[in-house]
């Protein structure tokens, strides 16, 4: 390939063509400044699989220290980059400009102030919606306003005029120019605003980006598996796993080495263990003076773990170093949400009074320090939709102290038999073999065992296990969607 570039010197406004053939070039620029041309293929930006960056940095004096002057992202060849400053500066006095994955296939056909504060865009591509003023005010694109380093607003609301309003609004083939009443001048790319419309149909697509939408499921459920081995090297494996549990709060994944770590490399691969005062990874086998009823050989009503903590482990990893060989220690796994949605539909007073009422959860002790954690939520946590959030729920740590009227708590514990019903009605069980690992959403997804006799078994049950927080892996999910290019629901 051979590159075409045309750079607009400052002031003199002459189109100089500078040509280039490989991907990484130095040469001098008509100013005899020496500069270099870097072009990366990306990959890995949703829908624009063939995306290029170019990087413009210039030499100052002999200093080996380059000034990143531009990068512009294209999506197409040849290359034509017709404005950028040839004004050089020291790359901690002048941020870049930096255009993130322009994409030339939509354009701005009209834009208007619509009266009500609202400035009405329509794209080529015939999507079209309303764009509040103050919104694009605040989110102006310009170097003055973000910093394009930090992806960060830089604008204070301090000098944020909530009423501003456009004085003119131009439009050109993939941008729209605002001079606003407070003297600023903006330019949004059309690619820009297209993606933040304020339609139902562009914000259900954020929604979900946010969150992937959740499958519900009852008694006749089957676990997703995912092979353990590809997770390591794979991220189309580790994508796989993280979709699973988050839409159905739950995969298992199938023959992991019969030892201590693989819960361990799998975290790593999604981003890093939450420490909790049971440790940094954990050993769940009958123990002398067990700290917590898991170390016992007694059965495990279902519950999420430690929600006595007010962030409590969002994905937990229970690994199957070795089952027990005789009867028992089964999994029982129950979709709580599933639950609670079924508490709405048939008792909704019993699914308010959980959606309403503070609980204390509580476990106190020493482990490797002395520890007195208590929470303070609801059992079912709402979003400001209505949606159910987040489940707090285990038997074993509901304190008996309560800060409710004697009436309130007649009425709590009559909702909360119910809705342990519906977790009971709605469970699956499996046995883990030895290899297994479950893979479950703390959030939603409640858990549990049967009792088991070790006095029945030829070897110990020994269970690994970590947990990692939503935020890693959530946020591992939308960067490998990315790079994958997939659209998910
Ligand atoms: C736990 C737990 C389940 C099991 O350790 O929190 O729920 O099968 N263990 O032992
Ligand atoms: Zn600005
Ligand atoms: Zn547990």
């Amino acid at each position: 390939h051979s590159y075409q570039l045309t750079m607009l010197a400052v002031g003199a406004k002459v189109a100089r063509p500078f040509t280039f053939k490989k991907c990484c070039d130095l040469l001098v620029s008509p100013e005899g400044q020496r500069c270099y041309l870097q072009l990366k293929q990306l990959s890995g930006l949703p829908k624009y699989p063939t995306k290029y960056i170019l990087t413009i940095g210039y030499f100052t004096n002999n200093c080996p220290q380059t000034t990143l002057q531009q990068q512009q992202i294209f999506n197409k060849f040849p290359l034509t980059l017709n404005t950028f400053s040839t004004t050089t500066k020291c790359l901690s006095e002048a941020a870049p400009k930096h255009y993130i994955a322009t994409n030339n296939d939509v354009s701005v056909l009209c834009a208007k102030l619509v009266t009500n504060g609202m400035v009405f865009v329509s794209f080529s591509d015939g999507t079209s919606g309303e764009f509040p003023c103050v919104w694009m005010r605040d989110n102006c694109q310009c170097s003055k306003c973000y910093n394009t380093h930090a992806l960060a607003r830089t604008t204070l609301l301090d000098d944020l005029d909530v009423d501003v309003e456009p004085t003119s609004i131009k439009v050109s083939d993939d941008s729209l120019q605002v001079a606003w009443s407070d003297g600023h001048q903006s330019e949004f790319e059309a690619s820009w605003l297209k993606k933040r419309l304020f339609t139902p149909e562009a914000r259900e697509q954020h929604r979900t980006r946010f969150k992937l939408k959740r499958v519900l499921w009852g008694d006749n459920f089957q676990i997703p598996e995912i092979e353990y081995s590809p997770l390591l090297t794979d991220d189309k494996a580790l994508l796989d796993l993280i979709v699973a549990v988050e839409k159905h709060g739950i995969a298992l994944v199938k023959n992991s080495p019969q030892e201590v770590g693989p819960v361990l490399k799998i975290i790593d691969r999604l981003g890093f263990v939450k420490h909790t005062h049971f440790g940094y990874d954990y050993n769940v086998t009958i123990k002398f003076e067990p700290k917590s009823m898991a170390y016992t050989k007694q059965n495990l009503p279902l519950h999420t773990d430690q929600p006595y903590y007010e962030y409590p482990p969002g994905v937990v990893f229970l690994h199957c170093v070795s089952q027990h060989k005789g009867p028992g220690g089964d999994s029982i796994l129950s979709d709580g949400i599933k639950a609670a949605e079924l508490l709405r539909k048939n008792y909704p007073e019993y699914f308010n009074t959980l959606a309403s009422t503070d609980l204390y959860l509580r476990d106190r002790g020493f482990v490797t320090y002395d520890f007195d954690k208590i929470n303070k939520n609801k059992t079912i946590v709402l979003d400001g939709n209505g949606e159910v959030r987040m489940l707090f729920y285990s038997g074993t740590s509901r304190d008996s102290l309560m800060d409710l009227e004697p009436k309130q708590v007649i009425k709590f514990y009559k909702a909360m038999k119910q809705f342990y019903q519906y977790f009971q009605d709605c469970r699956i069980t499996m046995k883990m073999e030895s290899g297994d690992m479950l893979v479950i959403d703390n959030s939603r997804v409640l858990h549990g065992r049967t009792a088991f006799n070790p006095s029945e078994s030829s070897g110990m049950r020994h269970l690994h296990s970590a947990n990692i927080d939503w935020n890693e892996v959530a946020s591992k999910r939308r960067v490998l969607q990315d790079k994958f290019s997939l659209h998910l629901e």
